[in-house]
């Protein structure tokens, strides 16, 4: 692929959500992603579809895969990314979140990658720049590019996500993971269950249409796929639960507990993962079911799919 986008259009497109995207826009995603997994294993992954733009990560809290895989899609598009270093950034000297978008709009940015520990910073910040926002995930809030690349894993292992039985497991409540993959399953037509202790479960979940179980046993049985999240610590303000040992009885994926899903049912987890906590290692390295990798390769594809999509210019309202 070598043709370059025209010049980016006046308004700005943005991926803040999963929430009210509609699935043939989801699909449009997984579609284009396709086409970025077969360049990816080829020898020569560069483009230059977006030679010229500028994309500038804007990370306030800690990442590997999600930072990592927006760099290398940039770069194999052929864009000048730049990974803004907070730490050693004028924030550090009191300038506020819009200040700091404000100055990187004035340098001619195309592409902004934020990820806040605040529910709702990246949408506020998106309202004041003239380049495309994409929401790497904002607080509790969501995290739209994981589940976009969690739906691909799935529609690449299973050929489908409608009338699949989805079990996600864990810390719901302080999960974006989560809250984005329910809305992209639901749009998709997949049956989605949450399995957590009631500590860490949100309010709206029924709202929602999703299932509620507080014990693996019940929560797994016939699932196709199994979600595990970690326990968010770092969102936490007291005790969610009684100590790590007994979550990991409880609520651990084990090869016992894996027994009451399907027999091909696959493990997937966002990553970072925590062993012995909310996953053992035999299940998590387990080749034939886990499909814990396979998501981490899917993200780069994923993102070269938004940067290219949110680059093209924009229809008449500005979204995706
Ligand atoms: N899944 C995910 O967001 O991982 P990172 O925190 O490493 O980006």
């Amino acid at each position: 692929m070598t043709a370059s986008h025209a010049p980016a259009s006046v308004r700005p497109r943005h991926l803040l959500a999963i929430q009210g995207m509609p699935a043939a826009e989801i699909v449009r995603f997984f579609d284009l992603a396709e086409t970025y997994v077969a360049q990816n294993r080829s020898p020569d992954k560069n483009t230059s579809l977006l030679r010229g733009r500028t994309l500038v990560n804007l990370f306030f809290e800690n990442s590997t895969r999600t930072l990592t895989s927006f760099e290398l899609a940039g770069k194999r598009l052929g864009a000048d990314v730049i990974n803004m270093a907070v730490a050693v950034s004028s924030i550090k000297k009191g300038e506020t979140l819009i200040d700091t978008a404000m100055t990187l709009n004035a340098m001619h940015l195309d592409v902004l990658v934020v990820r806040h520990p605040e529910s709702g910073a990246v949408r506020l910040l998106a309202n004041k720049v003239n380049c495309a926002v994409i929401n790497a995930g904002d607080g509790n809030h969501e995290h739209p590019t994981q589940a976009l690349l969690d739906g691909l894993t799935i529609r690449r292992r299973k050929g489908h996500i409608e009338g699949l039985v989805v079990a996600i497991c864990g810390d719901i409540l302080h999960s974006r993971v989560a809250r984005s993959n329910i809305h992209l399953l639901n749009a998709l037509g997949a049956r989605v269950r949450a399995v957590a202790p009631p500590t860490l479960l949100p309010a709206d979940l029924a709202r929602l249409g999703v299932e509620v179980h507080h014990r693996m046993e019940t929560g797994l049985v016939d699932a196709d796929i199994v979600m595990m999240l970690r326990l968010q610590t770092e969102r936490m303000s007291g005790q969610f639960v009684p100590s790590v040992r007994e979550y990991f009885h409880f609520f651990g994926l084990t090869r016992e507990k894996l027994r009451a899903a399907k027999p091909d049912a696959l493990i997937m987890h966002p990553g970072p993962m925590n062993r012995g906590v909310e996953i053992d290692s035999e299940v998590a390295d387990d080749i034939k079911r886990s499909v814990i990798l396979d998501q981490v390769e899917l993200g780069v594809a994923v993102r070269m799919a938004c940067l290219d999509l949110l680059t093209r210019p924009a229809p008449a309202t500005g979204a995706i």
